[in-house]
């Protein structure tokens, strides 16, 4: 598992350093590429190749667009560093990007990178027809935008200090970090032209990815350590953060966990052995320390 994660990894960054070697240079370039390339998983992608897997789509297409969603995924969390938001100094074992650059340059280079994700979908070197990037674009666009991470994030910060019910975190959880998995799952199907309940099916598998990644990076911020995780720890109590752990306590979360990758597997069961590599990234997901 942690070799194929390295390889994406790898074909991510050189990809998306030969996208922005061929981008003019700006002043906000060095933001962006700090908050881009200092590092983190790549789990969107492998998330990505997973299912396009399942869905016979070409490795080079995905690589470029889970090149697309990492952008996003950059920017979500040079935003969510700021004063503003969670205020935290470190990411990925450095600096927050606002830390080395300053506030405004980071908000700046954040929305350059949610843009950039979209430059990606629509360049002519991601051969799927105009039609198939249109939808890729709209999907990611939704994804992101007041009814996915922006949304979420919006409500995470609402719910600190307040006694939420199980469904809202659920709901924010979800919102936040689901719906760009979502997107992960939705987009193999999207390129293969499958029909509209398809991809319904595709994204909830998405948002349940979504739902147990956040969750276990809640675990990670409940008593992972620091070092390990490149981030500060034992946050989330500290803010008040609403979390299933502040609501259930962390055995409980750890079931609930187990249940939506049983329930994942589940729906699953008829791609046979191709899903083997799926089950793996669930496995993963949970028991991961960064
Ligand atoms: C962290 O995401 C933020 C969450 C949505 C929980 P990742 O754990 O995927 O961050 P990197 O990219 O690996 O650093
Ligand atoms: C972030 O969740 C979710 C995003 C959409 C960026 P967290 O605030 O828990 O992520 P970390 O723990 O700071 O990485
Ligand atoms: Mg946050
Ligand atoms: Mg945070
Ligand atoms: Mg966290």
């Amino acid at each position: 598992m942690q070799k194929k994660l390295n390889k994406i990894a790898k074909d991510t960054n050189l990809f998306l350093k030969r996208f922005f070697n061929n981008q003019r240079n700006s002043e906000l370039m060095p933001a962006m590429k700090y908050g881009l390339f200092s590092g983190g998983k790549k789990i969107r992608s492998k998330i990505l190749v997973d299912i396009g897997l399942l869905l016979s789509v070409d490795y080079k297409t995905l690589i470029k667009i889970g090149a697309a969603i990492e952008c996003i995924h950059a920017y979500t969390l040079i935003h969510d560093d700021l004063p503003c938001m969670d205020d935290d100094k470190t990411r990925r074992g450095k600096p927050s990007t606002h830390i080395k650059f300053g506030e405004s340059t980071a908000i700046l280079a954040g929305n350059s990178l949610q843009t950039i994700a979209c430059e990606i979908l629509a360049a002519p070197n991601l051969k799927v027809s105009e039609k198939i990037k249109i939808d890729l674009i709209k999907k990611l666009s939704e994804c992101s935008g007041h009814l996915g991470v922006a949304g979420g994030q919006y409500l995470d910060l609402k719910y600190e200090k307040r006694k939420i019910s199980k469904n809202k975190i659920i709901e924010m959880e979800i919102k936040k970090t689901g719906k760009l998995f979502s997107f992960c799952c939705a987009a193999p199907a999207i390129i293969k032209k499958k029909a509209k309940k398809e991809i319904k099916f595709f994204e909830n598998i998405g948002l349940n990815i979504g739902l147990l990644f956040q969750i276990a990076d809640d675990l990670i911020d409940f008593k992972g350590d620091e070092k390990i995780a490149g981030k500060k720890t034992g946050k989330d109590k500290k803010k008040g953060k609403a979390t299933l752990i502040s609501l259930l306590g962390y055995k409980n979360s750890i079931k609930y966990c187990d249940k939506i990758i049983l329930d994942i597997n589940k729906s699953l069961i008829k791609y046979g052995s191709k899903s083997k590599n799926m089950r793996k990234t669930l496995k993963y997901i949970l028991n991961r320390k960064a």
